[in-house]
């Protein structure tokens, strides 16, 4: 007997810093969806998700929370895990940074890349973003800012160890030209070649210093191994590369699929190949870079406001209606929607009037003409033939739109042979067919044909739609459901008994919901709002306040402290006389933004010096926590200068 063939899938590993949004749910669904129908198709199937846990941006939310990265983590795991299970998620393995196999077969790959020459050590001087872990060239800045998320760098440099990625990129270049199912969808392809390996490949910084919540490097340890290397060989030490125990790598690799947004393409089809050159691995088959899940105004951001929650989908919709949107409205590989109208709209469309009705139909029709029990199909027309080679002919459709990844053209294959089935009802009318004795056989025939195709409709959607799937083959006691069944259009048992349930999906009343959603939009934006600020102080008393002294002052001169990028020096006039003020806002104001302004000085504090300046007084300013964002506190009108602010 023939072996069942392999489909190794995966989704990138997560980081477990924030909640996370439909944007993420979107890839996982979609990874699960292929996975599903691999598995129906007869494939023995590995999908592989987890969790990215190491760097920086963990570390220090960690510290701000006051917990070890590691309790931070779990804490954020177990809460991706729940919403995997929410929505379904039939992942075979969930891997996460942090285990200690992966650990150690990192460790081992950084040596054996060492010893054979391709890593060395240098110093790292570049524009860091700390958010996205990445490093820029200041040409690569837009406005200065992180390219991806247009938030401030930091001008880092420290000792690192580096990867020589250029000793391999033209063997890759030549493997990309080679390959041209390797990049997908084919328009980021020529865009990784022209971009990025054709005019040369700086070497990749695998190392830091300045943090170290991180896998340390084996043979100095000052170092702990930085993002790329420790994240993309997830995808091998998931599968026990590296270890004793490597039988699942040496049968599901390489990869059959990665699936990734657009994003960390050029992670996953330049380091992660070169990588595996070095390491004299084969390269995965195909690498899958989908677009963006936008909301109305752009790219969904926590700072916007705008991020959208699947657990308040799900709770409110249930499963299938979120994953039928995912994986029906955004066309795979480009950026697509989530809007709240149009997703309630396609539940009543979709869901409850194609869907739905048909199997309430079907199933009210059995139970009133024929007490539930399914009948044969013994008087056949040629009005049927039309049905029943559209049901033939689409797991044939949905097989091939699955294998070039169109996941919503695959769904279309499907909901055709739902509104075909539709169709027929009204085509054979079996209300009237009902109304004479002698149409028994042919109304039989009819409402035997309509089993037949929600049964092939309710094996197909097994992998896009599993707990629909599983309703519908309960009222209608659907047995078989496996791949080779539906290739034929007999695979109904005549005489079995049909259970009406509850419908599938009840129609939504679209103004309601909208409303409720909203509603809770606003309440979450307020909780976590309330969640940001810094607790406020101990009480004090009016008499506490007084001694402090505030006055209005005029900043006449302003210019930067030598040697300080953060300070600026500000000659104030406060009632006739000049002060010298020092202060931490170079960052937010040029010098000459600053002159002629009216603001507020604390004009009691005892005089301090910074960096060998006499400071005379500190200058009110707000700010948010993270300092990205200050205005100082400045009058909006001219008064004497001197004057209280009480
Ligand atoms: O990048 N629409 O993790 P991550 C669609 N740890 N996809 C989106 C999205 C959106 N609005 N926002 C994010 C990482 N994503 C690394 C991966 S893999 C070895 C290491 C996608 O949690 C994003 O494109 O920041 C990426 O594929 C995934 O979510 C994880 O993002
Ligand atoms: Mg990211």
């Amino acid at each position: 007997m023939n072996e069942k063939k392999k489909f190794y899938i995966t989704t990138p590993i997560y980081y477990p810093s924030a909640k996370l949004h439909i944007g993420n749910t979107y890839t996982t669904v979609a990874a699960d969806a292929l996975a599903r129908f691999k598995r129906l198709c007869g494939y023995d199937v590995m999908l592989l998700t987890g969790t990215d846990e190491h760097g920086q941006k963990i570390q220090r939310k960690a510290e701000e929370k006051g917990v070890t990265p590691k309790e931070y983590v779990d804490e954020i795991v177990a809460g991706i895990k729940d919403l995997w299970k929410m929505m379904n998620i039939s992942y075979d393995k969930f891997i996460r940074t942090t285990d200690d196999y992966h650990v150690k077969a990192v460790q081992k790959i950084v040596e054996k890349l060492y010893e054979q020459g391709d890593i060395y050590k240098d110093a790292y001087e570049g524009l860091y973003c700390t958010p996205c872990e990445s490093f820029w060239t200041e040409t690569q800045l837009v406005d200065g800012k992180c390219p991806d998320c247009g938030r401030p760098v930091e001008k880092t440099k420290e000792e690192a160890y580096f990867f020589k990625m250029s000793k391999y990129a033209d063997k890759l270049i030549e493997y990309i030209e080679n390959h041209p199912e390797f990049i997908q969808p084919e328009s980021r392809k020529n865009e990784m070649l022209n971009n990025f390996l054709k005019p040369g490949l700086q070497d990749l910084c695998i190392s830091r210093t300045s943090f170290n919540w991180g896998i340390p490097v084996t043979f100095d340890k000052k170092h702990v191994v930085y993002v790329w290397i420790d994240a993309l060989s997830n995808y091998i030490t998931a599968l026990g590369y590296g270890s004793e125990n490597d039988e699942r790598y040496k049968k599901y690799w390489p990869c059959d699929v990665h699936l990734i947004g657009k994003d960390i393409l050029r992670f996953h089809t330049i380091y992660w190949p070169i990588m595996l050159m070095a390491l004299g691995l084969e390269l995965p088959k195909q690498v899958f870079g989908h677009g963006w899940l936008l909301v109305d105004g752009g790219k969904m951001s926590k700072s916007k406001g705008n991020v959208v929650d699947p657990v308040v989908l799900v709770n409110e919709f249930g499963t299938d209606p979120v994953r039928y949107y995912l994986l029906h409205e955004i066309p795979f590989g480009a950026d697509g929607l989530f809007n709240n109208e149009i997703f309630i709209k396609r539940i009543n469309s979709d869901l409850a009037n194609d869907l739905g009705n048909l199997v309430s139909r079907t199933v009210a029709m059995i139970e009133k003409y024929f007490q539930g029990i399914i009948p044969a199909p013994t008087d056949k027309e040629a009005l049927d033939n039309e049905l029943i080679e559209l049901a033939i002919e689409t797991p044939k459709n949905v097989e091939k739109h699955m294998d070039a990844l169109k996941i919503p053209e695959a769904l279309d294959d499907v909901w055709e042979l739902v509104r075909r089935s539709n169709k027929y009802i009204d085509e054979t009318t079996p209300w009237i067919l009902a109304k004479e004795e002698d149409k028994k056989a042919r109304l039989g025939t009819v409402l035997y044909n309509l089993v037949e195709s929600l049964r092939i409709v309710s094996t197909l959607l097994s992998a896009f739609l599993p707990e629909t799937s599983e309703k519908i083959n309960d009222q209608l006691n659907v047995e078989l459901t496996t791949w080779n069944s539906i290739a034929a259009f007999d695979g109904t048992r005549a005489g079995s008994k049909v259970k009406k349930g509850e419908a599938i999906f009840p129609r939504i009343d679209v103004d309601a919901k909208l409303e409720l959603l909203n509603k809770i939009r606003e309440d979450q934006l307020k909780a976590s709002a309330k969640a940001a600020i810094q607790p406020i102080k101990e009480e004090i008393t009016i008499e506490d306040f007084d001694k402090i002294d505030l006055r209005v002052v005029k900043v006449i001169e302003c210019e930067a402290v030598k040697k300080s990028n953060k300070l600026l020096k500000l000659k104030v006039e406060l009632g006739g006389e000049e002060r010298q003020v020092i202060s931490g806002i170079s960052k937010y104001y040029k010098p000459e933004e600053l002159v002629g302004k009216y603001v507020v000085l604390v004009a009691n504090l005892k005089p301090a010096k910074l960096r060998g300046e006499l400071s005379q007084g500190m200058i009110l300013a707000a700010a948010t926590d993270d300092d990205s964002k200050l205005f100082t506190v400045s009058i909006p009108g001219e008064l004497p200068t001197g004057s209280q602010v009480r």
